[in-house]
């Protein structure tokens, strides 16, 4: 089996298919940085499905078994069922979408039936004034609650739920969020707001930790830790009453660089190690001058084999230099 130095394999291959988004979460892409004149990757630098469907190939063969499609907005990009479609024939992949939801409605069934086997939806706040300081958006919380709706609908069993926790501004959505989903069968997951990027601003005085999240949520009763205990990133826990799980995403507090098996590639078709790195492996260059599977194969190996990243871990000694890649751009 291919493992990198820390004896990790690779099993989740993360796909970004657009830089671009109908949102500007202040977390991920703060408006002032991302403008009208921001320079959004070119449709011609974008992998055609053709492309990522082939680089996916090749990651399958190295032993991947979970693909999950993001973006910035993954449901931005025109067609997205049929790359689902291409991805599908790939075998017995575990398929899933991380999208801020408020296209579902439009694309839920498409997304169904090409394949797709679960999605993950963002929300942050379901007051609409403080959603809106998260998001910046021209939507409003009741367009992504009826995006998971509209997920239901389509047939799309427990859904996730994803929160990024920022204090100070949507730290009083926590009970709110849970109590909205408990007893739904979908599952939220609050996440410590993260370093991610550059442009974010982040301040480790804006996290909440899991500590504190855990705290506000027994105020509402027992919970107790799930077995396994991490769904890959979530601790998961369940609720004494009876009414299905929870989870905390704890990569600053608590990270779990020692299980990350996951692989990034960008829309670019850049590849990246983690999703701290300051470059990637361009594969773009290698699929549009003739190279074969065979070749791509080993170059995607190579980079794996002496893959040593473990950034949530060092992050306090972390001294190097801070080019990282956004959010929006490697999709989380
Ligand atoms: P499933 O476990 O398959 O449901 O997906 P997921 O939780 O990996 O994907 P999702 O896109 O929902 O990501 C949830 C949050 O975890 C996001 O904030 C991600 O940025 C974060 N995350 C996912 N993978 C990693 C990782 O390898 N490192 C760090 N630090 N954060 C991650
Ligand atoms: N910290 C934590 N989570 C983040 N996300 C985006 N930016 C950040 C950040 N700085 C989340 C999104 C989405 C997932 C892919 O990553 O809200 O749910
Ligand atoms: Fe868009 Fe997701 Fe980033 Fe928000 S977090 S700006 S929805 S890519
Ligand atoms: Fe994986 Fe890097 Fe996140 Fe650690 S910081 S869990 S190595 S992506």
């Amino acid at each position: 089996m291919l493992t990198d130095q820390l004896q990790r394999p690779f099993r989740d291959l993360r796909i970004s298919v657009t830089d671009r988004c109908n949102f500007r979460c202040r977390y991920c892409m703060p408006r002032e940085r991302f403008g009208e004149d921001f320079g959004f990757l070119p449709r011609s630098e974008v992998l055609s499905f053709e492309e990522l469907t082939r680089v996916a190939a090749q990651c399958v063969a190295l032993g991947v078994h979970k693909v999950r499609i993001t973006g910035g907005e993954p449901l931005l990009r025109a067609e997205l069922p049929r790359l689902i479609q291409m991805l599908r024939q790939l075998g017995d992949l575990d398929l899933a979408l991380t999208t801020n939801g408020v296209l579902l409605p439009k694309h839920a069934a498409d997304l169904k039936a090409a394949g797709l086997d679960r999605v993950t939806v963002s929300l942050d706040a379901l007051d609409p004034i403080t959603f809106q300081a998260m998001c910046d958006a021209n939507y409003t919380p009741n367009d992504v609650l009826a995006g998971i709706k509209a997920a239901e609908k389509a047939g799309f069993g427990s859904i996730k739920i994803n929160t990024v926790v920022k204090r100070g501004v949507n730290d009083q959505e926590i009970l709110p969020i849970a109590q909205r989903f408990k007893g739904t069968g979908h599952v939220v997951r609050f996440i410590e707001y993260m370093d991610v990027g550059t442009t974010n601003g982040w301040r480790l005085d804006e996290v909440v930790t899991q500590a504190e999240i855990l705290e506000k949520l027994r105020t509402t009763g027992t919970l107790t830790e799930i077995r396994p205990a991490t769904d890959g990133v979530a601790q998961r826990f369940s609720y004494g009453d009876g009414t299905g799980e929870v989870g905390v995403i704890a990569s600053v507090s608590q990270p779990f660089c020692g299980q990350c098996s996951r692989g990034r590639l960008s829309a670019e078709g850049k590849f990246y190690t983690c999703l701290f790195a300051t470059s990637g492996l361009d594969l773009k260059s290698w699929l549009r001058s003739g190279k074969t599977d065979a070749e791509l194969r080993a170059l995607i190996e190579e980079t794996w084999l002496r893959r040593g990243d473990r950034y949530s871990e060092i992050r306090a000694s972390h001294t190097g230099p801070r080019r990282r890649i956004e959010m929006s751009y490697i999709g989380g």
